[in-house]
């Protein structure tokens, strides 16, 4: 993939250097583009070497390339770190002054901001409308981290890691590849500092070496809360069963194939987890014998019958664990639910909800071909707290952002201290 990475004049652009590095050794050709102030920061050598290509700020630098056109219009993708408050206005008016401006009006591909700068800066009302435009433009642009900033000051305002800024960048350019909006819709909660366990997919339950018990899940709604996540800042572990996407870049990736294996999976992880999203569609049941060798048909014979048992119930037991440790960890589960005789999909969310103690069940209305496998989802979020229940729709990504809002809200107002 061929990479612009526009670097902004704040104090940041040194960890700039970092994701550069990522970009490279993940195979990707990069183009750095300094904006004049970012050189007082970080020099020009410093992009060149680490990039291997040479490095201009000037529209008048090898004109005959033509390079304010070429650059943007050959770019799969243009991440812009830090933004500066400065930058973030340039671009939502449209200015040109520099070769890095001119290259973002010139994009054809997604393009990403890292915003980094003071609190005060990033909160003023002229940089959230910046923002706002950008954002209603199609671009991305992720929330900055909090914690520590150039000064004596603290808060929002903070460059994310480098390895969170560069798995929203894959996962952007895997959206806009796959043809999919050209935003990746950002959560507006920063989850900098935060381990978050996802199990995604279908469990695959054997029933000989070649055959299984398996569901429809496709893992699409999991990859989705995974970017989401690490787009928030967060370091995720990702526990995938059987998926027809990749997970995301940037996760640490567990691979399980049955209930039994993810159940061992999510334990371990969970132990210093401080929120615990349960997407897998986990079968609650498996063949009570799982044979040696392939199961063969017989001449003559009955076709054998599958006896099944119960799988344990992993979320139950993670909250079992975390009331029991008294841990401040936030735990999350998903239903897939249909209405019937006995209740509609809320009631039963709602019983499923107290039967299963976790904190946010994240609620969606299946039928064959509808949620499963699909590109597009629409859930209710109930949360066991007392909060109002919370409507999300939209693309998964969208619905991801979302849950990893209300997860970010629910952290605070549940756990304060933290
Ligand atoms: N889940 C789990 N372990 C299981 C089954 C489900 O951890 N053995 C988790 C899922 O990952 C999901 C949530 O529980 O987060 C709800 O799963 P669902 O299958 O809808 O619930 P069930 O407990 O199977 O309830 P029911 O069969 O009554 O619908």
């Amino acid at each position: 993939m061929r990479i612009v990475l526009g670097v902004g004049g704040g104090i940041a652009a040194y960890k700039v250097a970092s994701l550069l590095r990522l970009f490279t050794e993940a195979g990707h050709k990069v183009t750095v583009i300094p904006t004049e102030a970012a050189t007082r920061f970080v020099g020009i050598a410093t992009w060149e070497a680490l990039s291997g290509n040479p490095v201009s700020n000037s529209v008048f630098d090898d004109v005959e390339k033509v390079n304010h056109v070429r650059l943007g219009h050959e770019a799969d993708l243009i991440v812009v770190a830090p933004a500066t408050a400065d930058l973030l206005a340039k671009a939502a008016t449209g200015q040109a002054g520099d070769l890095l401006t001119n290259t973002l009006l010139m994009a054809h591909g997604p393009v990403l901001f890292a915003p980094a700068m003071h609190t005060e800066m990033w909160q003023h009302a002229a940089t959230q409308a910046n923002v706002e435009t950008l954002r209603s433009r199609g671009v991305t642009v992720l929330e900055p981290a909090s914690g520590r900033l150039t000064g004596a000051d603290s808060g929002p305002g903070r460059l994310p890691e480098p390895e969170a800024i560069f798995a929203a960048a894959m996962a952007l350019a895997e959206a806009a590849a796959g043809g999919e909006e050209k935003a990746l819709p950002a959560a507006h909660t920063s989850l900098a500092g935060r381990i978050v366990t996802i199990s995604a997919g279908g469990t695959r339950e054997a029933l000989d070496p070649v055959r299984f018990l398996g569901n429809r899940s496709s893992g699409k709604q999991g990859a989705a809360l995974a970017a989401a996540a690490l787009a928030a800042g967060a370091t995720v572990r990702f526990l995938a069963a059987h998926m027809d996407v990749q997970p995301p870049a940037g996760v640490e990736l567990v691979r399980v194939e049955s209930a039994l294996d993810l159940r061992e999976a999510a334990l371990k992880a969970a132990v210093d987890s401080d929120v615990v999203i349960m997407a897998a569609a986990v079968a609650d049941f498996r063949p009570a014998e799982v044979s040696d060798t392939k199961i063969k048909k017989v001449d003559g014979e009955d076709a054998p019958l599958v006896r099944l048992v119960r799988n344990p119930d992993i979320l139950h037991e993670l909250v079992e664990r975390r009331n029991a440790q008294g841990s401040q960890q936030l735990i999350v589960g998903f239903a897939a639910e249909t209405g019937d005789a006995q209740g509609d999909v809320l009631e039963h969310a709602t019983a499923k909800l107290k039967r299963k103690g976790c904190d946010l069940l994240v609620v969606n209305q299946v039928g064959i071909g509808r949620v499963f496998g699909q590109d597009d989802n629409s859930v209710v979020i109930l949360s066991g707290h007392g909060a109002e229940p919370q409507s999300a729709a939209g693309s998964k990504a969208d619905v991801a952002a979302a849950v990893v809002d209300r997860v970010g809200a629910e952290l605070t107002r549940v756990f304060p201290a933290l």
